[in-house]
């Protein structure tokens, strides 16, 4: 049956900019719809300089719960009541829910990153992990990883290292525990990747359109190996495709996407997220971009 809005639909949504090319809303709609949910779920492009008023128009608005997306995540914080723990610690929220006017967030890009290993049966704890970039995802990447006892190592290009060995600074403090940073470069890789269980790619090479790159060259790649590439477009990265031939476990950007946004409807609803539909209509959105 067609779902019709009325007075008494509750309203999430995603406030980022841009927000045009989310999947969200298709993915959440769709999830909604399958499990007869009176909700809807709208994009709201909101600029850098407005978002402390869109927070707060979540509570005038009664507006159930927000995704946040870039450049969002970090300033955002500043305008909730509540924190959970981890968002608190990675210092960043992708999802907020308005229980009568008291804004609380959480970091679902954290706990669905983790989601997708768990449901692999994979465990980080005493596993060590090589994390590639140094930005917002591999930040809460980073912090769950560490929470969950696994040993990082963090490569970031030159450009930015300050970016890295801040986060590694952060990370050691909080868990203490030492975390390193070093530069992105092949020297450097070769003997990260000797030690690693595990190989997250939270940059953004081989996204498209520059789909034919790689942050690791082949040959450093082996079948004992985990590969986490973050990117979902294209699915099937290069890095996922060269470490499928060289034998090794490979978990694609698709499976944080789909997990993030099913943890934050499960906060929203209370109720189980239909995971798999909501894989199958991300998927079905990809192929249709290609
Ligand atoms: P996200 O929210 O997806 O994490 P981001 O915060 O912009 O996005 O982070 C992107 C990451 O990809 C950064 O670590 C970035 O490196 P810099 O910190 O040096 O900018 C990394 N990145 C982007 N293009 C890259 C490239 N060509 N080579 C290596 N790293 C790259």
């Amino acid at each position: 049956m067609r779902h019709i809005v009325s007075g008494k639909t509750r309203i999430c949504g995603l406030i980022g900019d841009p927000v045009e090319h989310s999947m969200s809303p298709v993915m959440q709609n769709a999830a909604f719809r399958e499990l007869k949910l009176d909700y809807i779920y709208v994009p709201f492009r909101v600029k850098s300089a407005e978002l402390g008023q869109a927070i707060a128009g979540m509570r005038a608005l009664n507006i159930r719960g927000l995704n946040v997306t870039v450049p969002h995540k970090v300033a955002g914080v500043q305008f909730l009541d509540e924190l959970d723990h981890l968002a608190e610690k990675i210092g960043a929220v992708n999802t907020i829910v308005n229980d009568d006017g008291v804004l609380t967030g959480y970091n679902t890009d954290a706990t669905g990153f983790l989601q997708a290993l768990l449901e692999r049966e994979i465990e980080p704890s005493g596993k060590t992990a090589v994390i590639l970039g140094a930005g917002g995802a591999a930040r809460a990447i980073a912090f769950i990883l560490a929470e969950r006892g696994a040993t990082l190592l963090i490569l970031n290009r030159a450009l930015e290292l300050d970016w890295a060995e801040e986060l590694a600074r952060r990370l050691s403090e909080t868990f203490n525990k030492k975390v390193e940073a070093l530069e992105l470069n092949r020297e450097n890789l070769a003997p990260a990747l000797d030690k690693a269980d595990i190989l997250v790619n939270a940059t953004s090479v081989g996204m498209s359109p520059t789909a034919d790159e790689t942050p690791v060259p082949a040959d450093r790649l082996r079948p004992d190996l985990i590969v986490y590439d973050i990117v979902y477009n294209p699915m099937k990265t290069r890095l996922l495709r060269e470490a499928e031939a060289a034998g090794a476990s490979t978990i694609g950007g698709v499976d944080m996407l789909v997990w993030q946004g099913a943890l934050a409807f499960e906060k929203w609803t209370g109720r189980k997220a239909p995971v798999e539909l909501m894989k199958r209509e991300v998927i079905r959105l990809l192929k249709r971009q290609v």
